[in-house]
């Protein structure tokens, strides 16, 4: 059998076999597997610990969920400062964000930005990163990379747990009416019938109508933002006389106003036919604002709802969702939570 020499290396001045060669290779394949594998769970419990966690010693059985709340939930304000945490989910916010941007900012053209944008606008693949990364004030000067993280930060925050929050919620409601479930099913079946693959398109978003009954009356009962505040820029008379003063700020409650009586009879029944075309005529706009209202309303609401369909479409083509044993309770916090999490089961559908 010839012999290799691995002197030209400069490793040392040997002769190998060709299978001495092989282990060399093999065993450096391995090496840097296992490195790989180390800088991944290393990396991945770097990211995970900005979260709540179980206590280290109850590892596995926290995640499971098989802990009892307490402790699940101690350890995590227990052991780590919260100006510590609060520090390290900033950087994994920014450190995001920041990938996002500098990654956008490279397939960016640095002539031409005016035919760039419109074409983009055109093709309406538009994004708003795109604007804030071309966007010069009066002066020609562009926008500092702190201010574009500022913004992308907000839309990036804004649209993730609220959406969350009301999709948890909808798939609660129709989990616990399995007749809306096979109802927002059949639509969703009837609209895809003749489509392979099943996806859905911009254009079918108009196409479910008991589904997004569903998802309004879900929202009215669980509005992902309970409650608003306004900074009070002039006196405000209420109909009966009382004058809100100038200078304060007011808290709006959005859960209070979807549970008013006077507008919204018994109001902690989830009934998606109080949003059939019929039956909103007579109700104020203002009687469910889960996005706001006025001039400072949710920008991305329209991206939520069609965000929020498509999710639940392709959901309910594929999965029941059956209500978990235990009744969540609500958690309100800037966004709606359940305690504990809101926990459900989901059965594939053959
Ligand atoms: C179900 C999902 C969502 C709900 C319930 C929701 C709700 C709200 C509410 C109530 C406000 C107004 C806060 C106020 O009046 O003080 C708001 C503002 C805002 N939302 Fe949403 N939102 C949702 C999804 C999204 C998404 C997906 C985006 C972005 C892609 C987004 C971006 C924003 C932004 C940027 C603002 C601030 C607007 C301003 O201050 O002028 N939201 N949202």
């Amino acid at each position: 059998m010839s012999q290799l020499s691995l002197s030209w290396l400069g490793l040392w001045p040997v002769a190998a076999s060709p299978w001495l060669l092989l282990l060399l290779v093999g065993a450096s394949w391995l090496l840097a597997h296992v490195l790989a594998w180390t800088y991944a769970f290393y990396d991945n419990c770097r990211r995970l610990r900005c979260f709540p966690q179980p206590p280290r010693r109850n590892w596995f059985w926290g995640h499971q969920g098989m802990l009892p709340l307490h402790q699940r939930t101690s350890s995590s304000t227990a052991s780590w400062s919260p100006g510590w945490r609060f520090r390290r989910a900033c950087r994994l916010v920014h450190d995001f964000t920041d990938a996002v941007i500098q990654e956008r900012r490279r397939t960016l053209p640095s002539q031409g930005v005016d035919d760039f944008l419109q074409a983009k606008a055109k093709s309406k693949t538009l994004d708003f990163i795109d604007v804030l990364l071309l966007s010069k004030d009066e002066d020609g000067k562009k926008l500092s990379d702190e201010d574009i993280r500022a913004e992308a930060d907000t839309f990036m925050f804004e649209g993730h747990d609220t959406t969350a929050s009301g999709l948890s919620w909808v798939l609660y409601h129709l989990a616990k009416h399995p007749e809306y479930q096979e109802r927002c099913r059949q639509e969703v079946q009837e609209l895809l019938k003749d489509r392979e693959p099943k996806e859905i398109e911009w254009d079918d978003l108009a196409h479910l109508p008991f589904l997004t009954m569903c998802m309004k009356e879900s929202l009215r009962l669980h509005p992902p933002v309970p409650v608003i505040s306004r900074h009070v820029t002039q006196d405000i008379v209420l109909p009966d006389g009382r004058v809100i003063p100038k200078g304060i700020i007011c808290l709006i409650s959005v859960f209070g106003t979807h549970h008013n009586p006077a507008v919204w009879p018994d109001p902690e029944v989830y009934d998606p036919f109080r949003f059939d075309p019929e039956n909103i005529k007579e109700r104020s706009p203002l009687a469910f604002i889960p996005f706001s209202a006025g001039p400072r309303n949710c920008i991305g609401q329209t991206f939520a709802m069609a965000e929020m369909k498509v999710v639940l479409a392709l959901t309910l083509l594929r999965f029941r969702v059956l209500p978990d044993h235990t009744e969540p309770r609500r958690k309100p916090e800037l966004v709606l939570r359940a305690e504990g999490g809101l926990w459900l089961r989901v059965e594939p559908l053959s």
